[in-house]
């Protein structure tokens, strides 16, 4: 799907489909009402029959004769200026009926309605990337597609001579984003034995190839020489090789320090010795969204060629249990030096994490940011809303904070006290892999912050957010509109 402008008035435009937003019912904005006096007021007599129902995002299809083919008629409710949420429900449901029809390009007047504190770009964005959501698909696995068409090949937004720049502008950042978005949904849609952490490494292999990036794989040798035990005892009862993958995208002058994403890739989390039990475990295939989410990022930032330095950095293994993996009660020394008691074998990420975030430390970093499905806590406390923000450092909260309400990927600040640091000790080792029944999402945060001492750091726990559950389960590609919002305004755009 692309997204292209259009001049008003488009009246005598060509095309598939025109989407118009209808107010209270029964109002048409002033392009619309063009559009109605230039195909015999049929948009007026469909109005009219009621046949529209009024509640926000849903919709009517008229056909026309003449240039434009059909007008998708979309409720935006009775307000005439419309929050985040509602304007969000109106361009869902605009996209997802236009998905089930056969126009084979469509023009979008959606925009022109008032969202509250948004302006145009906004509305162009989020709408660009609910019609990517609606059209996402997928079928890999299914040896006949079940789906229909997954709407049309073009969409344009239709503004004012004088928005042009604007729209085009926010348009190339939303498909940005949604490229990035579908980059992270595949890979963790994608079951445990393709997806494995070599196929991740072969993965941002490919996207160094496109895009131009440096990316470096480190192998079990490399790790053991770096002394990464912690990493290394995770990947010990699979019998997948595990990586340690950095891929840099180089936007600004060498002597910017890069900001650095850290992501966690279990490529598939049984739990380990400590085995998780049998009902939904499926869901653990997942549990690489935080390693899919720094592709899809560096993906979205490459493409939009922002002036700033990236890099990414990986760790992937696969958590099994077996006759060589790690036990509860083994003690490793980490890359930084501490040793770790590990408790229990199903808090693993925050394993193969220290031992990244200490390998972070090499870049000389601005900022890092660490994106992990790291606990169920997170989700108990959370839902599947928010993200748990963690951070010690209020300005880096605030920007990821602001990035993700721009972006509609929000996330919630959590705390960091070094109160919650005793919960962590053990009698054997300098530390232990976990802390007891309460504060899970926090014990665990706490944990990755002893090994984040000689940098600006945030963690984003991603559990609740990094995929839906139940019938309609799949991966969202959250946090990549947050992370991709947070680079574009460092890098001053
Ligand atoms: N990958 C899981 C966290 C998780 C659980 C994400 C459920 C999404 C849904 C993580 O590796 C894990 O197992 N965490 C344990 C930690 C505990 C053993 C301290 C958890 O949350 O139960
Ligand atoms: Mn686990
Ligand atoms: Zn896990």
């Amino acid at each position: 799907m692309q997204f292209s402008t259009k001049a008003l008035p488009i009246d005598k435009t060509r095309t598939g489909c025109v989407v118009i937003p209808v107010l209270a019912g029964s109002k048409l904005g002033a392009s619309a009402k063009a559009i109605d006096a230039a195909t015999g007021k049929r948009l007026g007599a469909a109005l009219a029959s009621g046949d529209l129902a009024p509640k926000a995002g849903s919709t009517l299809l008229v056909h026309l004769e003449g240039a434009v083919a059909r007008a998708l008629l979309v409720a935006t409710g009775d307000k005439a200026t419309l929050d985040e949420r509602v304007y969000s429900q109106v361009v869902r449901g605009a996209f997802r009926s236009l998905r089930g029809q056969g126009s084979k390009d469509a023009i979008a007047l959606l925009h022109e309605v008032e969202v509250e504190g948004r302006d145009l770009a906004w509305k162009i964005r989020t709408a660009a990337l609910a019609a990517r959501e609606a059209a996402y698909r997928f079928d890999r696995f299914k040896s006949k597609p079940e789906s229909g068409p997954s709407g049309p090949g073009t969409i344009a937004f239709a503004v004012d001579k004088a928005d042009q720049a604007t729209a085009r502008t926010a348009a190339g950042q939303a498909g940005a984003i949604a490229n990035g978005m579908d980059l992270a949904r595949d890979l963790g849609n994608t079951p445990g034995n393709i997806c494995t952490p070599g196929h991740l490494a072969q993965t941002a292999r490919d996207l160094g190839k496109e895009f131009d990036l440096k990316v470096q794989v480190l192998g079990e040798k490399q790790m053991a020489a770096l002394k990464m035990n912690a990493l290394l005892a995770v990947a010990k009862g699979s019998a997948q090789p595990p990586h340690l993958i950095t891929i840099e995208y180089r936007g600004a002058g060498a002597r910017q320090a890069p900001v650095a994403l850290v992501g966690k890739g279990i490529t598939f989390d049984t739990g380990g010795i400590s085995l998780k039990p049998a009902a939904e475990m499926d869901e653990m295939k997942w549990d690489m969204m935080g390693a899919a989410s720094v592709l899809g990022t560096i993906r979205a930032v490459a493409e939009l060629k922002l002036p700033i330095n990236v890099v990414g950095i990986i760790a992937t293994a696969e958590n099994m249990p077996g006759g060589q993996a790690t036990r509860p009660g083994d003690i490793v020394t980490s890359m930084s030096g501490q040793t770790i008691e590990i408790l229990n074998t199903d808090a693993e990420g925050r394993l193969v994490l220290c031992d990244a975030l200490t390998y972070a430390a090499r870049f000389k970093p601005a900022a890092v940011v660490d994106i992990a499905t790291l606990t169920g806590a997170c989700v108990v406390a959370l839902g599947k809303h928010h993200s748990g923000l963690f951070s010690r450092g209020d300005e880096l909260a605030d920007e990821l904070l602001a990035a993700g309400q721009a972006m509609a990927d929000t996330c919630w600040r959590m705390p960091l006290d070094d109160e919650y640091q005793e919960l962590l000790k053990s009698p054997f080792a300098d530390v232990a892999n976990i802390g007891g029944r309460y504060g899970g999402a926090i014990t665990a945060a706490c944990f990755l912050a002893r090994f984040t001492k000689d940098y600006d750091w945030a963690h984003l726990d991603i559990a609740g957010t990094a995929w839906h559950s139940g019938a309609s389960k799949g991966s969202t590609g959250r946090p990549v509109p947050l992370l991709t919002g947070f680079l574009m305004n460092r890098a001053g755009n």
